[in-house]
């Protein structure tokens, strides 16, 4: 698919992307732009060589694509100067060798904030109310009348909300669950958080001064922390070297056995083996996973775990988020090819 076939500028899609206001960002600014259909869902190093061609000025590509010296080169030969992840995650994109490349590297945050967090918590609250099992059971047949036992789950409110990586969708996601359903919290990150700490503290004097019962915030001095206190703990790290099997066999053994753990972060951040041994041997432990280790696939018995839900990477997947992560893709990199610094960049 092509628009403006006389642009100045070549810039190629490796896949369609929601909406049309980035095309028209791109034409406006003068880009010739390539949309790949081809119909595979994850394109390899080799047909994004193909798509790339001889002349390329720039490229907007997915999370799914092996992004390393290998497609720089053939970028930078192609002439090109920038390159934007349509993701906010840019562990699928090598930034050193782009730079050593004179490629400028793009990736599109702020827009999927407020959209992933909201299905963390949305995660949160199907493992806590056990909705999805109850919605089977429903469409089994197998709902006989109200029973006081049926579908017990956990209460959120006065429990410990635990957060790991308290960035901007961490945070956005802690207040959610804080203000949202009046729980306590603890976190975990390298760097303080004072506006969210600003924010339990008003949050609790608010609930005080109405005669609620204030909820409270803690800055963990270790992850294991976190782990050993939370009720429900959601997982907000970037993914790399240092939070590979962040959560592994012997960090599971150390959260309470009625646990919830959600993770919307990256797949490789839990050892999902492990998560499988741990899930069958504690059958009151819940997960909420929208991450994979190795996606498309899962490890093999999580699929017949009735204390897991499982969706696939859809944490941003709200029209107005998808949309603005392809204008800011195109933003990047039509902003580079006309000589600004990139938009977004995960430098900085
Ligand atoms: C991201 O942006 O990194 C998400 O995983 C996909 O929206």
């Amino acid at each position: 698919e092509v628009y403006n076939p006389n642009g100045k500028y070549r810039v190629v899609s490796t896949k369609p992307m929601p909406g049309t206001r980035w095309i028209n960002l791109l034409v406006d600014q003068g880009c010739r732009v390539e949309i790949c259909h081809l119909k595979k869902t994850i394109l390899s190093v080799e047909d994004i060589i193909d798509l790339i061609g001889n002349r390329c000025d720039g490229v907007i590509g997915q999370l799914t694509e092996d992004w390393g010296e290998t497609l720089f080169s053939a970028l930078s030969k192609a002439g090109g100067k920038a390159f934007s992840n349509m993701a906010v995650g840019y562990n699928n994109v090598d930034v050193e060798a782009a730079n050593k490349y004179g490629i400028a590297v793009g990736n599109t945050p702020g827009v999927l904030t407020e959209t992933t967090a909201e299905l963390a918590a949305s995660l949160s609250l199907a493992a806590a109310r056990r909705i999805v099992e109850a919605d089977g059971f429903m469409r089994g047949g197998l709902y006989e009348g109200w029973l006081p036992h049926l579908f017990v789950g956990n209460l959120l409110k006065g429990q410990t909300v635990g957060v790991i990586g308290a960035g901007r969708i961490g945070s956005a996601y802690a207040r959610m669950m804080v203000e949202g359903f009046k729980m306590n919290l603890i976190y975990f990150d390298l760097y303080q958080s004072t506006r969210l700490e600003k924010f339990v503290t008003a949050y609790g004097q608010f609930l005080k001064a109405n005669g609620e019962q204030p909820v409270t915030w803690k800055r963990a001095s270790s992850m294991e922390e976190v782990l050993r206190e939370a009720d429900l703990i959601s997982l907000h790290p970037v993914l790399d070297k240092t939070t590979y099997h962040l959560v592994n066999k012997e960090r599971l053994a150390m959260m309470k056995k009625e646990a919830i753990l959600v993770n919307c972060s990256r797949g490789p951040v839990i050892d999902e083996v492990a998560l499988v041994n741990h899930l069958r041997e504690n059958p009151m432990f819940r997960v909420g996973l929208d991450v994979f280790e190795e996606e498309p696939f899962m490890k093999p018995g999580l699929a017949d775990m009735k204390n897991a839900i499982v969706v696939p990477h859809i944490a941003s997947a709200s029209k107005w988020t998808r949309e603005g992560m392809a204008t800011l893709a195109a933003l990047n990199v039509v902003g580079r090819i006309k000589g600004y610094p990139i938009w977004s960049d995960p430098n900085r």
